[in-house]
């Protein structure tokens, strides 16, 4: 009996090899992930995100936008030339958990800082049919109405430095004071227009 008859007719022994392939397979691609620098190397000029800035990305989780928008930009040419630069690692590192997703109902939003004004942003948030007439996205009028209270801002704020996010007790301090009274809308649109900038110029 030849070798391979032995392996097809052995549903056991088959198991096995299969597993051992496809294990090798798997070590092949994520053991140099870890010697890599550049999946967990800050790109340069990268921050944590401001007091306002962080409230606005919690309000972008909670009112559930990354379920429609992806920020993930593929190395891909038509991607590129809508985007902008493609989305590398060294971006994401202050991000916990990261927004990349992977349903595109509505644009790629990795790099949508600065690209309209934000006026546009709000009218677009209360209704997106004032500025994109057949637009199918939800309206948030309620965000308009919504103010921040900060009690929890600094807490957020250690939660992450904990995890290697480098706020300092000057950011803890400040934190509540930063967004008392702002109204929600201003926290979104703060965390809309920061999102992508610096690698928006180099393509
Ligand atoms: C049901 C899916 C859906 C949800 C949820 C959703 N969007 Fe959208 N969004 C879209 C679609 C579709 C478009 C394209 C039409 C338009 O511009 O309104 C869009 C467009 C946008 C744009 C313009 C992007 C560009 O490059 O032109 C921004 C900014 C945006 N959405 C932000 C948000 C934010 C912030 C939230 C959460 C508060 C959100 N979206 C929730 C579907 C959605």
């Amino acid at each position: 009996m030849k070798g391979h008859d032995l392996v097809e007719k052995n549903i056991g022994l088959m198991t096995v090899l299969v597993v051992v392939a496809i294990s090798f397979g798997g070590l092949v691609e994520i053991v140099p992930q870890f010697f890599l620098k550049e999946t967990t190397t800050p790109i340069e000029g990268l921050k944590p995100l401001n007091a306002l800035q962080l409230e606005g990305r919690d309000i972008y989780i909670r009112e559930g936008c990354h379920t429609c928008h992806t920020q993930m930009i593929r190395p891909l040419r038509a991607e590129v030339e809508r985007y902008g630069h493609y989305s590398v690692a060294g971006e994401s590192v202050y991000e916990h958990p990261f927004l990349w997703g992977s349903k595109r109902t509505g644009p790629d939003l990795a790099r949508v800082g600065g690209r309209y004004s934000d006026d546009w942003h709000k009218a677009h948030l209360y209704d997106p049919r004032v500025v994109v007439p057949d637009s199918i996205m939800p309206a948030y009028p309620q965000l308009f109405d919504n103010k921040l209270d900060g009690k929890h801002t600094a807490d957020k704020m250690r939660a992450l430095a904990s995890v290697g996010v480098p706020y300092t007790e000057e950011d803890f301090a400040g934190a509540e004071k930063a967004v008392k009274g702002v109204t929600e809308i201003d926290a979104l649109v703060a965390y809309l227009q920061n999102l992508g900038l610096l690698l928006k110029e180099k393509r």
